[in-house]
């Protein structure tokens, strides 16, 4: 669990929680007792996500929130310092993959680079920063990004490593390796807050995501599990740094 010594639940909030990893890490903090937020940018499929999830011991509730969107991005964190006055933990989970044939070095469009780096770096950016007021007001917040071990410079450049076969991309790439950096400059600025800031690489799970993968047996529980891990950390946890299911990942 995470440092607070209130007596009341931590309070977390997962954006793209409706499906896939989001929604397993909301199960797995709700477990935790946290009072969790389920963040979907379709109220529809976020009230019935969360409804599967609530249970006695369970409370998981839905809110909308499309991180491209700053009036929905203003409007949860209203909702949350309303009905809570506080945030503990945050997950900038919502990603998307985007056109791949637009992200080919050969013919990339930068309207497909531009729609993926919304999603993946700016939206994690203006939910951030409309978090961080009531980040604050938290005796131990914790912020998780969920990149991917594509966006590691050091693995993706290493001409015999585990990338080297991959087709090269002009967009989900880099928005993950943004991602990473933004992490770090997140770090920077928290620490004497006391906030943890962290990037959490699932491994690749069996998700919408990754629909027509084959052979893919990890599932979104377990990928959802290194991003937990990093939102309970306690307070001499690392902060400014790349997990994935075996440690520490190089930038
Ligand atoms: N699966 C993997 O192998 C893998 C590996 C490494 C990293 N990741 C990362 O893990 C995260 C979750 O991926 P996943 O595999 O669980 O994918 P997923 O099943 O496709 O879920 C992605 C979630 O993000 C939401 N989302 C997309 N755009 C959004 C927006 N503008 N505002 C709010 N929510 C938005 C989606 O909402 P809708 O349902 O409405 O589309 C969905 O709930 C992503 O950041 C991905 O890059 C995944």
């Amino acid at each position: 669990m995470t440092g607070d010594t209130t007596a009341r639940p931590a309070t977390a909030l997962v954006t793209g929680a409706n499906q896939g990893i989001g929604r397993e890490i909301v199960a797995q903090l709700a477990e935790l007792g946290m009072t969790v937020l389920l963040a979907a940018r379709d109220p529809r499929r976020g009230e019935e996500a969360a409804a599967e999830l609530r249970s006695d011991k369970a409370d998981v509730r839905a809110i909308q929130l499309d991180v491209t969107d700053r009036a929905s991005v203003m409007a949860a964190a209203r909702h949350v310092g309303d009905h809570f006055g506080v945030l503990d933990v945050l997950v900038n989970n919502a990603g998307i993959l985007g056109d791949l044939p637009g992200q080919d070095p050969g013919g990339a469009e930068v309207d497909v680079v531009r729609e993926v780096f919304e999603t993946n770096v700016f939206g994690v950016i203006s939910v951030t920063t409309a978090m961080i007021p009531l980040l604050l007001r938290s005796a131990a917040g914790r912020v998780v990004n969920v990149t991917s071990g594509l966006g590691s410079l050091t693995l993706m450049s290493d001409p015999d490593g585990h990338f080297a076969r991959r087709p090269p991309s002009l967009a989900y790439v880099p928005s993950k390796t943004a991602l990473n950096s933004l992490t770090v400059q997140y770090a920077k600025a928290l620490r004497e807050h006391g906030i943890l800031v962290n990037a959490a690489d699932p491994g690749p799970c069996a998700t919408a995501f990754t629909r027509g993968v084959p052979g893919l047996t990890r599932t979104a529980a377990e990928g959802a599990a290194v991003a937990v891990r990093l939102a309970t950390l306690g307070p001499d946890g690392p902060t400014g740094g790349c997990f994935g299911e075996g440690g520490p990942l190089p930038w």
